[in-house]
């Protein structure tokens, strides 16, 4: 029997609605294969522990993280408290703490959703985005001076090291290897910003020598912007910093149908941590406790948790579930339905339980 020990961290929000809808399902999972078992530990952070300890996460919380095989996060961000101290006291400090350089964010129109886009049905988008996880613009490198005052300044360096580019793009690549189309677009802004742009460019096409079968190309990223709502299916796997990718993916959500579905992984593809999986539409105060969040995205990312885990069949079961109950029209109410968390959850169980 093969045993996975996994952190749960809920957190904020709807966070506390989807995670145990997602433990639910990959219990179902483990049951019905039957070789394997997942040990579940729920770690009560976020800002409720906050208010109660003035930390987001235990000072050792990190030590105590290691133990685990992999952290499966529910979402971060409370109305009362500022990003500095919901955000990175406890999601990017998990990423950063671990190195969990690589963000993989998957993009598809499941069946039974519909895109945005006039053109595009199910099937017809199908992307990776690969998001650097560790620094650019998210490095934290900064700073203000002469507060309140009419000359005030603040700086915010994007950083980019030639170790930080070329393991990302490594990864991208990979990625792209693996996949049917072998196809990787390296998104950068190369044409205004000269520096750490112009370095991406240039390790992308040293790394891109040892991956003779993928086929790469350069795109600027306010072009791929364009391009993913003309061309979309032109588009497999794409690469691009901490920013320039966050923004990506919310388009592609976006174009996918709803952001509600979306999913992602923080990997350290090193595997010197454990990897963290979270859904990524965030803790949502509109619709917290109304019972009504979408789980797909959560159920998503469970899957690609199961796959990093090596549980490869348990996780094309969950995803073949997860499309045909999309498909039967078992939807939440930001997809145009109006089934329950429960009810999607429920739904998802019997199709696991269905599916070969
Ligand atoms: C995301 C989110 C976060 C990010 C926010 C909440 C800081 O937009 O995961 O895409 O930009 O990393
Ligand atoms: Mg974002």
């Amino acid at each position: 029997m093969r045993r996975y020990r996994i952190a749960s961290i809920p957190a904020d929000g709807i966070g506390q609605e989807v995670i145990p809808a997602g433990l639910q399902v990959l219990h179902a999972l483990a049951e019905r294969s039957g070789d394997f078992v997942l040990d579940v530990e729920d770690l009560p952070w976020g800002s409720d522990y906050y208010r109660a300890h003035g930390r987001m996460m235990p000072e050792d919380g990190l030590d105590t993280l290691k133990r685990f095989d992999a952290i499966f996060f529910g979402a971060v961000g409370d109305p009362e408290l500022p990003d500095d101290i919901t955000l990175w006291g406890l999601r990017l400090r998990i990423c950063q703490g671990f190195d969990q350089y690589a963000n993989i964010r998957p993009t598809r129109v499941l069946p039974g959703l519909t895109s945005p886009l006039r053109e595009v049905a199910p099937g017809d988008i199908d992307w990776v985005i690969v998001r650097e996880n560790s620094e650019g613009e998210y490095a934290g490198h900064g700073g203000r001076a002469h507060r309140g005052h009419p000359e005030e300044i603040a700086t915010e360096t994007a950083i980019f090291t030639r170790a930080g580019v070329t393991r990302i793009m490594r990864t991208a690549f990979e990625i792209a290897a693996r996949r049917p189309r072998r196809l990787l677009t390296v998104v950068t802004k190369s044409n205004a910003q000269k520096h750490g742009m112009v370095l991406w460019d240039e390790i992308a096409a040293e790394v891109a020598r040892e991956f003779p079968t993928v086929t790469w190309e350069k795109e600027l990223v306010d072009a791929m912007a364009a391009r993913m709502v003309r061309h979309p299916r032109s588009i497999d796997t794409v690469v691009a910093t901490n920013l320039h990718a966050d923004i990506l993916s919310d388009l592609a959500g976006a174009v996918a149908g709803s952001l509600g579905v979306a999913p992602t992984a923080n990997l350290d593809p090193s595997r010197r941590h454990p990897s963290m999986f979270e859904p990524i539409h965030g803790s949502a105060f509109d619709i917290t406790g109304m019972g009504i969040a979408n789980p797909v995205a959560t159920f998503w990312t469970a899957a690609m948790m199961l796959e990093h885990l090596g549980e490869d069949a348990a996780a094309r079961r969950l995803i073949t579930a997860v499309e045909q109950v999309c498909a039967d029209g078992v939807l939440t109410r930001d997809l145009g339905g109006n089934a329950t968390t429960a009810e999607v959850t429920a739904a998802v169980i019997a199709a696991t339980r269905g599916a070969n």
